[in-house]
């Protein structure tokens, strides 16, 4: 209701947060004629229309699966030229994350990133941080594994310490060790690309999202695409295991 008062024009049946594995950028540019490399940076450019596009609905967390802790599997050539997009992305939008008052965090394994990409990730959730109405999570070097792991870790550590009980811990407790404790589960989830699996995404944060699957290639799901998944989303009837 919150997001309401800001923008009596924007529905409350919107997603608080929507979740989306970005994909088929690849296969996007294979039929265009183009380099894999070339397709990323198409992919890039519909982030940014994306960002905007989002303006229209009450979402306030948006969480984009960029690179998981299994794409470094990729060539060497392609893994650098989405480091790099990366960079570029974060150089050249800063100002318009800003002046939209969208907050930017990352979430994942960064320390594995390139010090480069860490060094923008850091000015640009600085930036970005002081002054915000939604939020943009971009998920890099992520694995839900790892979360699940990393956060089973703190545990461990605190129980070592003595500081936590095992019988103490239950499913709110366990989630405040994971990397974002406040940030609300996603209610939707959207994969482009007509792939049907989450590939290691918020395994945890997901379990009761509403799943939204489409052909469409990242680089052209654009605002009509958008909306169709909002719609769907919309019509939807969750009842987290109740009756109604
Ligand atoms: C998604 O596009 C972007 C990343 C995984 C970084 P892909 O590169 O996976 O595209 P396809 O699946 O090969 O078409
Ligand atoms: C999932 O896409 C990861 C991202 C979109 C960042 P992939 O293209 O890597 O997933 P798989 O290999 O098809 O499962
Ligand atoms: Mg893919």
């Amino acid at each position: 209701m919150e997001m309401m008062k800001r923008n009596d024009a924007l529905s409350p049946a919107d997603p608080r947060h929507l979740a989306v594995i970005l994909d088929g950028n690849g296969r996007w540019a294979e039929r265009h004629g183009l380099s894999r490399v070339e397709g990323h940076r198409e992919g890039a450019l519909n982030v940014l229309r994306f960002i905007q596009n989002m303006q229209n609905y009450a979402t306030e967390f948006v969480t984009l699966y960029a690179f998981s802790t299994e794409n470094w599997k990729r060539s060497e050539e392609e893994v650098h030229a989405l480091m790099s997009l990366l960079c570029s992305f974060l150089d050249e939008n800063l100002e318009t994350l800003v002046s939209n008052r969208i907050r930017l965090l990352a979430t994942g394994r960064i320390e594995a990133l390139p010090e480069p990409c860490r060094k923008r990730l850091a000015l640009a959730s600085e930036k970005t941080g002081v002054d915000f109405q939604r939020t943009l999570i971009l998920a890099l070097n992520y694995g839900g594994r790892s979360e699940i792991v990393d956060a089973a870790r703190k545990i461990a550590q605190e129980a070592r310490e003595g500081k936590l009980s095992p019988d103490q811990l239950t499913e709110e407790s366990f989630s405040r060790y994971l990397y974002f404790p406040d940030i609300p589960d996603p209610d939707l989830l959207i994969r482009t690309s007509g792939e049907m699996r989450l590939s290691n995404f918020l395994l945890w944060e997901l379990s009761y999202a509403e799943l939204y699957f489409t052909e469409t290639l990242w680089p052209d799901f654009d605002r009509s695409e958008l909306e169709k998944a909002m719609l769907s989303y919309r019509k939807r009837n969750r009842r987290f295991g109740g009756r109604k």
